[in-house]
């Protein structure tokens, strides 16, 4: 409400200023959310990965707080975030509606179509991944998958309408997944095996049971859902 515009000079009003900060809640924090318990999830059932997100958040917080500029020493975490959001992208599906007539693998979309975008099969395609739906964060440092990265990962859309809270969402996700790991030990529970379910963002159908223990004690049987 301070920053004049740097092109029309105009500052927010009081009600635009309650636009933004609802548009955070409503499209920033479902959606973040939901990426940290898919994370948390897959985390717990590959507890090696789970010791080196522990040991990079441990080394990169040493001199004191998780800070912005502790997060190029965190590349596995970020690794681990990009590949949730490939398995397990929070926005599962998008609609568009073409303006002009397209050939689509040699099909005709008639103008006004409404065309399906599922950032969900194209993460899982196995045309794009080597072993799609297997949760590997290492693939991100492995040359072949520069392509599909680039053709095939669209967790937070692309073009005009790209998520605008990327850039936030990349830097808040990998450094609270670091916090959390830090400081706790994330472990599976025995029977509850989340099933996804396609809501506004992709949810577990009846949430996402974990151990949770701070890191270090033995764990006990204290049960937390975390969505
Ligand atoms: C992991 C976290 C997030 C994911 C996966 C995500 C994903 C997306 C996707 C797929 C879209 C396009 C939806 C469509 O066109 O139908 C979108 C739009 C949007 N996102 Fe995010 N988002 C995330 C976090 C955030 C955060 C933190 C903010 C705000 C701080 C935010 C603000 C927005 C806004 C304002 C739009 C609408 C942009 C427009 O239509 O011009 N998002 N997001």
């Amino acid at each position: 409400m301070t920053t004049a515009d740097p092109i029309t000079g105009q500052k927010f009003s009081g009600d635009e200023m309650v636009d933004q900060v609802a548009i955070f809640f409503l499209a920033g924090h479902e959606t973040s959310a939901s990426a940290l318990a898919w994370a948390l999830y897959l985390l717990s059932l590959d507890q090696s990965a789970q010791a080196r997100v522990a040991s990079e958040a441990k080394a990169a917080s040493a001199e004191g707080d998780f800070t912005f500029k502790n997060l190029s020493k965190m590349p596995f975490t970020r690794n681990v975030f990009k590949e949730t959001l490939r398995l397990y992208p929070p926005v599962p599906m998008m609609v568009r509606e073409n303006l002009r007539e397209e050939i689509f693998r040699e099909r005709r979309i008639k103008v006004g179509s409404q065309i399906v975008l599922s950032p969900w099969h194209l993460g899982r395609h196995q045309r794009f991944w080597d072993k799609p739906d297997v949760f590997d964060p290492d693939r991100w440092d492995r040359p072949e998958n520069k392509k599909p990265a680039r053709e095939a990962f669209i967790p937070f859309s692309t073009g005009p309408r790209v998520c605008t809270g990327a850039g936030f969402a990349m830097v808040e996700g990998v450094l609270l997944l670091a916090m959390l790991v830090k400081s706790f030990d994330f472990k599976t529970v025995d029977g509850e095996i989340p099933i996804p379910a396609a809501h506004l963002t992709v949810r577990a159908r009846d949430g996402i049971f974990l151990s949770v223990t701070p890191r270090g004690h033995a764990h006990g049987t204290s049960e937390t859902q975390i969505t």
